[in-house]
């Protein structure tokens, strides 16, 4: 999805934006360009070209001390050199770099190419770039805004203007922008990956705010007043951002995943009295008692952890749970009850479809908390308190380790209700000692990825496979399915095991393929029943079971993890699920970190 950096400061500009758009890369684009205000004009280089294509390219008198870059993914207009971004206005004096969508654009297109000002490209942005520089305003702050009153849509943006070489304007309507503070610098990003260079103090603007930076600072605005801001420091730094050795992103956040599970505990076992600290909730035990629902909202990936979490919290601490995608929720004029306890749950923390869910529940009076990855992001500023996930940055397409925190994050919330509930000490000793067990276990199931790339190489030869679980087993196959699609774009589906035999059994033989997971729990019979079935029609079977399990048939391929307590099964379950699907994509030859379609974080409708 689209990228924006920034730069106003004593150095020069070009270099300080590019390693930026390097550093936003992930996130997936067609095509980059880059503005910088030179002595006498702004300078702009931008093509349907890879950054470094763009950085080779760069004209030798590429000066300026400031200066704004994009990279684009395509929503008006075909990637090519004349729709990359930066757009300029008609006498060149205004150069803009937006993401987000213009709803109204072919209307402005027309009303501009009325009044007779040529268009050079398809894109939404460009009016954006006309209507600054036509604005009747005497600074650029009041050319900004007046533009941006004639503007429906989404958009995060950054604005060059030739007459003010001192500053970059920027301002935000539901896509991130985020500033950094430098050190007589400052710079501007819609993700804080193409910041931790440079700084760690970084501040985020809110829905209708704009900022003007300046090398001395920056102040922050909206259309009725000038707004204070605090600035939060980021704890990721650059080399997060490297893949340290590994050949893709997604194995090294795979093979980081012991590492994060210890970051989400530490500080938060409380073991004298068997249960969790969760600071960041901002509720007491009384208030907490209060809730006599919890509902679970985020998308993808998020919302199957969500379903896992809602059956932990639900079988743990006795509350109703549930969980729904954020996606639809906001869309179906929810009822929202007072004693319902609302948990947004996201790794980038800058979903549109949760951001948007979060803002509707807050708007109607609901009291929502947020499982979010990335501190300070727009969700975990919107949510009422939370709990961050520490997972690090996540960089690859595929969520891996911030999924698995997610539900580290739903047990310590599911534990911390339970043990102001009815939740024995007994019992909470034992799913502390388990939570503990995880990063050991969890490198246990890395450490089989030889095994593991064996089994995902024959089951990527297949163009259709079947996951199936039950009850905790269930987001597991989910995710499992899920994880295969996104990567290696093999037909996957995941249906409950107790279904099968309502209709998809129709499907099963020796051409399709089965990822069962079946935990040693108290549904053990049901599901050894049910790979009975799938072996008595000869579809192949890949159970994923734990250590010791007697399956009563040979399976092609079993994968056995360490057990762990029941309640927290979905969690080493679903592990070897994302080795597999990294594996099939390296067998089919995919670009594992960057699928096609894909981006890293929604941040659009
Ligand atoms: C996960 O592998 C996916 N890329 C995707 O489903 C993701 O989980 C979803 O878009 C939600 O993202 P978030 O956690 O950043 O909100």
């Amino acid at each position: 999805m689209c990228g924006i950096v920034g730069y106003v400061g004593a150095k020069p500009a070009a270099p300080i934006l590019v390693d930026g758009l390097a550093r936003l890369e992930y996130r997936g684009y067609d095509s980059a360009g880059v503005a910088v205000l030179g002595p006498s004009e702004i300078r702009l280089h931008r093509d349907a070209v890879r950054v470094r294509e763009l950085e080779a390219g760069l004209p030798k008198r590429f000066g300026g001390k400031s200066g704004i870059g994009h990279t684009r993914w395509a929503t008006h207009g075909v990637p090519s050199q004349q729709n990359a971004h930066p757009q300029l206005s008609a006498d060149g004096r205004v150069a803009v770099v937006h993401n987000g969508i213009i709803d109204n654009a072919a209307q402005l297109r027309a009303e501009l190419e009325a009044d007779g000002v040529p268009l050079t490209s398809d894109t939404d942005t460009e009016v954006l770039a006309h209507l600054i520089a036509r604005a009747p305003a005497d600074t650029l702050e009041d050319a900004v805004l007046t533009a941006l009153g004639r503007i429906e849509g989404t958009y995060g943006i950054a604005v060059l203007h030739q007459a003010h070489p001192d500053r970059v304007v920027v301002a935000r309507n539901g896509s991130p922008i985020i500033l950094g503070i430098g050190d007589r610098e400052m710079h501007v990003a819609s993700d804080t990956a193409a910041l931790v260079r440079y700084t760690k103090q970084v501040v985020h603007l809110d829905d209708g705010e704009l900022a003007t930076l300046r090398a001395d600072g920056y102040q922050t605005f909206t259309r009725d007043a000038r707004t204070t801001k605090t600035a939060v420091t980021v704890d990721w730094d650059a080399s997060d951002y490297g893949t340290d050795g590994h050949e893709h992103f997604m194995h090294k956040e795979i093979a980081e995943q012991p590492d994060a599970v210890r970051r989400i505990l530490k500080g938060r076992l409380d073991e004298r009295f068997h249960t969790v600290r969760l600071g960041g909730l901002e509720m007491d035990a009384r208030e907490l008692r209060e809730f006599r629902r919890v509902k679970i909202l985020g998308c993808g990936s998020a919302y199957y952890a969500g379903q896992a979490g809602a059956q932990f919290i639900e079988e743990v601490a006795r509350i109703p749970a549930d969980a729904e995608p954020a996606s639809e929720f906001r869309y179906r004029n929810p009822v929202i009850e007072k004693d319902t306890l609302y948990v947004a749950v996201s790794q980038s923390g800058e979903t549109y479809d949760t951001l948007v869910a979060v803002q509707e529940l807050k708007r109607k009076g609901g009291r929502v908390i947020g499982l979010v990855n990335a501190v300070g992001s727009s969700i975990a500023r919107e949510c009422d308190g939370g709990v961050y996930l520490h997972a690090g940055p996540e960089v690859a397409v595929a969520s891996t380790k911030a999924l698995t925190n997610m539900l580290v994050g739903f047990a310590l919330l599911g534990l911390h209700l339970g043990r102001i509930r009815d939740v024995s000490p007994a019992d909470g000793r034992r799913l502390i000692q388990a939570l503990q067990a995880l990063p050991e276990q969890i490198e246990a199931i890395v450490g089989d990825e030889e095994h593991l790339a064996a089994v995902a190489k024959e089951l990527a030869t297949a163009p259709s496979l079947f996951f199936v679980g039950r009850t905790r087993g269930f987001p597991v196959a989910r995710e499992g399915a899920q994880k295969l699609k996104e990567i290696s774009y093999r037909h996957a589906e995941a249906y409950q095991t107790s279904e099968l035999k309502h209709g998809p059994l129709a499907l099963v033989g020796p051409e399709l393929p089965t990822v069962a997971i079946v935990p040693d729990d108290e549904l053990l019979d049901r599901n050894l029943g049910a790979l009975q079935e799938i072996s008595a029609r000869s579809g192949p079977l890949t159970v994923v079971t734990h250590d010791g399990v007697d399956l009563g048939v040979a399976p092609a391929h079993v994968i056995a993890v360490p057990k762990s307590e029941p309640e927290l099964d979905p969690l080493l379950l679903t592990i070897p699920l994302q080795l597999l699907a990294y594996h099939a994509a390296l067998t089919l030859g995919h670009d594992v970190d960057k699928p096609r379609n894909l981006a890293k974080s929604v941040t659009v409708e």
